[in-house]
């Protein structure tokens, strides 16, 4: 069992089968002599995982984890799988307490709004915006954008992810009388009417991370944000990708008459929030490990587990890790973007 390429995206993985598959990939470290898990610094080679089988993984973690407690011992459900970054001074008001265990994953979907054009546009139309997002994960960044930042917004969901889709159907969609959908799905194949977004919103989707090029997947997302949103309507878009990658994508956006409105970089931010985020990860992994016995299994066990911990640290892009190192160094940057489609 290869945990980082052989999970379904249609499958919510139950506790049982969760019990299962870390036991089986336990077991093949009898004949796994080297593990695709760096010893240093927690990286998997980008040929040796699939975003399809990890995110399967991670979302069915996360639902059978259920609540647990920060480091502060505040009770949550790890919703946001959003590194984010700490609230610019500058940017006013933080838009939760320096307390909330997901408050760094809030100011990334608060601060995608923060560009005086789209607040003008919303203005305008008393905050009655339809947002389309690609990529949404559990959909907690949608829930508190149409809480938090858009309380009259309607917003369509989607992600790849079918367990994901689940935890948002379960978790997110009610109570929002109807406001918010979620869509199990590719982002670019779904059904989604032409012309018909005020906002489309990419935070964090683990696409456009190619090394200085766009990749055909991300020529696909360009592709459905201009044909999605409204003539004057506005794509919104945060990440941590390679710096050399901005660039050419900015470039495709324009080759498509896309309009830039904004560009900031909060990579230093963005660093902030992993360190004061650490000790809330760290807990969680541990929690994680606790939980499947597999990991007890004398001399293998304990082996996988530190394996298993150091690709989740990697994943949280926990200081020491070469996802952190990238952001120190510069090799890749954080930033928050906005691009207007053209009236
Ligand atoms: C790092 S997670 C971020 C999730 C969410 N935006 C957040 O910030 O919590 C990346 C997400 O992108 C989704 N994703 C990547 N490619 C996708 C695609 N082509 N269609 C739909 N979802 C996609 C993955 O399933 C995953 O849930």
């Amino acid at each position: 069992m290869d945990i980082f390429t052989g999970l379904n995206p249609e499958t919510k993985y139950s506790n049982g089968r969760l019990q299962l598959i870390f036991g089986a990939w336990v077991a093949s470290a009898l004949f796994d002599r080297k593990g695709k898990v760096s010893v240093g610094n927690g990286d998997i080679s980008e040929d040796d995982y699939t975003k399809q089988s990890i995110y399967a993984l991670l979302y069915s973690l996360y639902r059978e984890m259920g609540t647990v407690l920060s480091e502060h011992g505040e009770p949550y459900e790890f919703t946001f799988n959003t590194w984010g970054y700490d609230w610019p001074a500058g940017w006013g008001k933080r838009p939760a307490g320096t307390r909330d265990p997901q408050r760094f994953g809030k100011y990334a979907y608060s601060g995608l709004f923060q560009v005086d054009e789209v607040q003008a546009y919303a203005a305008a139309r008393d905050g009655r915006v339809h947002i389309v997002e690609m990529g949404c994960g559990t959909g907690a960044g949608a829930h508190h954008v149409c809480t938090e930042v858009w309380p009259e917004c309607t917003y369509v969901a989607i992600d790849m992810q079918g367990a994901a889709i689940e935890t948002c159907r379960r978790k997110h969609v009610p109570g929002l009388n109807g406001r918010l959908t979620a869509i199990h799905g590719d982002a670019t194949k779904v059904d989604i009417a032409s012309n018909s977004a005020d906002f489309i919103v990419i935070n964090e989707t683990h696409v456009m991370e190619y090394a200085g090029l766009v990749t055909e997947e991300d020529a696909r997302f360009f592709g459905a944000v201009l044909d999605r949103l409204k003539p004057g309507g506005f794509f919104v878009w945060g990440n941590a990708i390679p710096n050399v990658t901005w660039q050419p994508c900015f470039d495709y956006l324009k080759s498509l008459g896309m309009v830039e409105v904004q560009v900031q970089d909060v990579t230093a931010e963005a660093i902030v929030a992993r360190d004061l985020d650490e000790p809330r990860a760290e807990a969680y992994v541990k929690e994680c490990v606790n939980k499947f016995l597999a990991f007890r299994v004398p001399f293998i066990g304990p082996r996988r587990a530190r394996e298993a911990g150091r690709a989740m640290r990697n994943f949280f892009r926990h200081p020491g890790t070469r996802l952190y190192d990238n952001m120190v160094d510069g090799t890749d940057t954080y930033k928050v973007v906005c691009f207007q489609k053209p009236l």
